[in-house]
């Protein structure tokens, strides 16, 4: 039987990619970002490492557009290419994908009343492949298959947190029916505070993405009642991305401990913030 053991948050901020990709992560502007993963990165190495991630995170712009905005849709292709984002492809590997089990969560989820878009070819943007070379450092080839999970938060209306939190509790219950022997994580990427453009551009409400970490933690569920408005006025256009940790946070159960917790201003427009949780239901 396949469970989900611990889920892991990050930001994926693009501008972390290219400092990995051009040799500058020991520079002193980056050295306290990615010293925040030093600690998750071993221990994916010594102990959590995944058999599957089901990575949630959304596109911006790169796949999708406005022809066609899916608001959850999950990757059931054999493999995802990282696209080119304006700058050619990122230099890293291509994503091998776990087509039976998100074939499984697609039945399960459907039949559970959400109604998940089933995509088979899909190019990879920035949200999907930052976060895996944060995890897993440059490598040539990603440690484990991932399934893409897209979530729509960059054209209105993007799902409501209620609505992301209780898609990962119906994923707890769907990996649970998967019949294979499986460690599966679960990650949630995107935010913290940020905003990328008009007047209150560089926008970082650090006390209320703290507040945010500190309530991931343990038995409570109130952040998924937390409105957009309040995503949008407390910190900024794009932190609605965190909307997506939401995911990841319904896919533990009822109780999480944290295992490790990283917050840094600034890496390029953004708050990082990054936590790994292992679920204690
Ligand atoms: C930045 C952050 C993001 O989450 C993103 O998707 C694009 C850009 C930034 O801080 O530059
Ligand atoms: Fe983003």
């Amino acid at each position: 039987m396949a469970r989900i053991t611990h889920g892991i948050a990050s930001s994926h901020v693009p501008a972390i990619g290219a400092a990995m990709d051009l040799g500058k992560a020991g520079e002193d502007y980056w050295q306290p970002v990615f010293a925040g993963y030093e600690w998750t990165r071993r221990w994916i190495r010594d102990a959590g490492k995944p058999d599957v991630v089901i990575l949630v995170y959304n596109d911006h712009a790169s796949a999708f557009d406005m022809n066609i905005i899916p608001t959850f849709a999950i990757g059931a292709g054999e493999k995802f290419a990282p696209c080119d984002e304006g700058w050619g492809p990122r230099p890293v590997p291509v994503v091998q994908g776990h087509p039976d089990l998100a074939w499984h969560l697609a039945q399960c989820l459907i039949l559970d009343e959400f109604d998940m878009t089933i995509i088979s070819a899909l190019e990879v943007d920035h949200g999907l492949t930052v976060p895996l070379s944060l995890m897993f450092g440059k490598v040539d080839a990603w440690p484990c298959p991932v399934v893409p999970l897209a979530v729509n938060v960059v054209t209105y209306p993007p799902p409501s947190g209620n609505r992301c939190w209780a898609l990962g509790e119906a994923m707890r219950r769907a990996v649970t029916s998967f019949p294979d022997n499986l460690n599966v994580q679960v990650w949630g990427t995107g935010g913290m505070s940020h905003q990328l453009q008009g007047p209150r551009a560089g926008l970082i409400n650090a006390e209320w993405d703290n507040r945010f970490l500190d309530r991931l933690v343990g038995d409570a569920d109130e952040l998924r009642h937390i409105p957009h408005i309040e995503y949008l006025r407390e910190t900024g256009s794009e932190g609605i991305e965190m909307v997506m940790w939401l995911i990841m946070r319904g896919a533990l159960g009822k109780k999480t401990r944290c295992l490790h917790r990283h917050y840094h201003v600034p890496a390029s427009n953004t708050a990082v913030g990054h936590i790994v949780l292992e679920s204690v239901a």
